[in-house]
């Protein structure tokens, strides 16, 4: 497993003078119509703020320079020019920003995608400094977290299994100064650290979505799990076979009957009391309880009704949720707001065999509904049912549950957008926390002819439509969910079967496999409760 070495800091001296292997400046797109008289293609670009010094080093010919070079301040283009002594370090890196905005500083995930982007193309070198456009007002933190997050996202490498070393693969940058006004800002360091623990928990999950599935089955990941929720010191519960039967976790013994690899349930907490949180209850005096739920398939071939072949591989990232949710405690555990954060994690291996569950049978559930399975690659709700039931016997203010659960919302929403579901308030906010983020979501309704679609002839409720209709497949999702949510519970559901994995090559802080959504909405929505409850 890898988690990114890089490091981070910040650095206020004058960036023409930095001691360092290259220096990133921002580079805007200009319309041509913008630009009185045009000097070949240099007309079209703009250097950003924070490139003045090095733009005087080169005697005002470095846009011309980066003009000739092909450059055109597209967002993503990473244009690297030897500076031959102009400037202490030996490379500028320009990176494309877009047009600028007007009147304002870049957008946070403008600056995020670009400090990623050029961390990526600068892979090799050893220290990189950022001088980005970063604005000077109230907006300021915002983007240079978002500066700081990307720049480590970017930098993000999988181990991989080869045997030998790649050549043409170059090590990731070894540590990143972000340049501000004043690096001793207790505000601008505060950002920094906070970008270091919440770009370890993307990795952390990146690392276990992009780990081979035989490598990672529900015992090895509750193992992998439970270790490093330990050494952060955060209360671990850890349900084997014998538990989950003994409990009537019926769910999750279901989907687990067809593998060799039995099912577990993992259980994480985080209590503010005994962790010397940092920050104050809220204010009626006590603190908020918010449970989180990941669903964990660490393998989902559909069972017995079975998946085609093609591009089943990727169905090694059906734990995305439960390990989102897993790299989120542990960052709770370094961050300590004033909020009660609960885990659940249950894992199981959807597999077909002599033992699996099929396709009309009737599963008592934990919370006692019985549902009558149709389709066993329906898998999630039937193990996320149990999970979210037990979090609300165990007493929560919110539930926040994440699952990789249908490919109707891929099919709705696209690779980048997830789905919310749920009470409406709580949708907001998951909304706006993922907005904060740079992890965009969005609501979708839970209709009653939808829920009407599932009743069962023989049990409390269908698994999915009775006649398999495929209409609002996300929406069935949802609304199964919703029958294991206690009453009073405000709750949201965040379907990421799109955004949680990326089949294509790296682009922005996005790199091949696993991204770690949604785990910085989720630390967003605890930051949001810790401070408005
Ligand atoms: N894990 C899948 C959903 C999925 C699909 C995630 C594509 C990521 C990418 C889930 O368990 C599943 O198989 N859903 C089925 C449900 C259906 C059989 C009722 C689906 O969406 O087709
Ligand atoms: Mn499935
Ligand atoms: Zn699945």
């Amino acid at each position: 497993m890898t988690s990114p070495s890089t490091s981070l800091s910040l650095v206020d001296t004058d960036p023409a003078e930095l001691a360092v292997d290259a220096v990133v400046i921002g580079l805007h797109s200009q319309t041509v119509e913008a630009t009185e008289s045009v000097a070949g293609f240099a007309g079209t670009l703009l250097l950003a703020t924070g490139a003045e010094s090095i733009a005087a080093a080169f005697d005002g010919r470095l846009t011309e320079t980066l003009a000739l070079l092909g450059a055109t301040g597209s967002p993503g283009e990473v244009v690297k020019l030897a500076t031959l002594g102009t400037v202490s370090a030996p490379l500028v890196a320009a990176v494309g920003l877009g047009p600028e905005p007007t009147g304002a500083a870049p957008a946070p995930e403008t600056l995020r995608r670009a400090a990623a982007s050029a961390v990526r193309a600068l892979a090799g070198a050893e220290r990189v400094a950022l001088t980005l456009p970063l604005p000077d007002d109230e907006d300021a933190p915002a983007a240079l977290r978002a500066a700081a997050e990307g720049a480590l996202l970017g930098a993000y490498r999988f181990a991989g299994y080869k045997t030998r070393p790649q050549p043409t693969r170059r090590p990731a940058v070894a540590s990143v100064a972000v340049h501000v006004p004043d690096a001793a800002d207790e505000r601008a360091r505060a950002e920094i650290a906070r970008a270091g623990v919440v770009a370890r928990a993307v990795a952390r999950t990146r690392d276990w979505v992009n780990t081979a599935p035989n490598e990672l089955r529900p015992p090895s990941f509750a193992d992998s799990v439970a270790a490093a929720a330990r050494e952060v010191g955060l209360g671990v519960e850890v349900l084997d076979e014998q538990a989950l039967a003994d409990g009537g976790y019926g769910g999750i013994l279901a989907v687990g009957l067809g593998s060799a690899a039995p099912p577990r349930l993992v259980k994480l907490s985080y209590d503010p009391a005994t962790a010397g949180s940092n920050g104050s209850a809220g204010s009626n005096g006590s603190v908020r309880r918010l449970a989180l739920v990941g669903k964990g398939i660490t393998f989902d071939t559909g069972g017995v009704s079975i998946k085609p072949s093609q591009g089943m591989w990727e169905m090694k990232s059906d734990m995305a949720g439960a390990a989102a949710v897993a790299a989120t405690m542990l960052a709770v555990a370094e961050l300590k707001p004033a909020v009660a954060v609960t885990g659940y994690l249950p894992m199981a291996e959807n597999m077909p065999s002599a033992t699996a569950y099929r396709p009309g049978d009737v599963v008592t559930m934990y919370n006692g509904k019985r549902v009558e399975v149709l389709n066993t690659d329906a898998e999630g709700r039937m193990v996320l049912g149990d999970a979210m039931a037990r979090a609300c016997e165990d007493g929560c203010d919110y539930l926040v549950e994440t699952s990789t659960l249908t490919g109707g919302q891929v099919v709705a929403l696209g690779k980048r957008v997830a789905g919310v579901m749920g009470s409406t308030e709580l949708c907001r906010r998951v909304q706006q926390a993922g907005d904060a983020a740079g992890e965009p979501t969005w609501p979708m309704p839970l209709p009653d002819d939808v829920r009407k679609g599932m009743d069962s002839e023989v049990a409390d409720i269908s698994q999915v439509h009775a006649s398999m209709d495929r209409a609002g497949h996300m929406l069935q999702g949802g609304v199964f969910l919703r029958e294991f949510v206690a009453d009073e519970v405000p709750w949201a559901h965040i379907d990421i079967a799109g955004p949680s994995y990326h089949s294509g090559e790296a682009t922005g802080y996005w790199t091949k496999g696993g991204t770690g959504v949604p785990v910085r909405t989720l630390l967003e929505l605890v930051d949001d409760i810790a401070a408005n409850d």
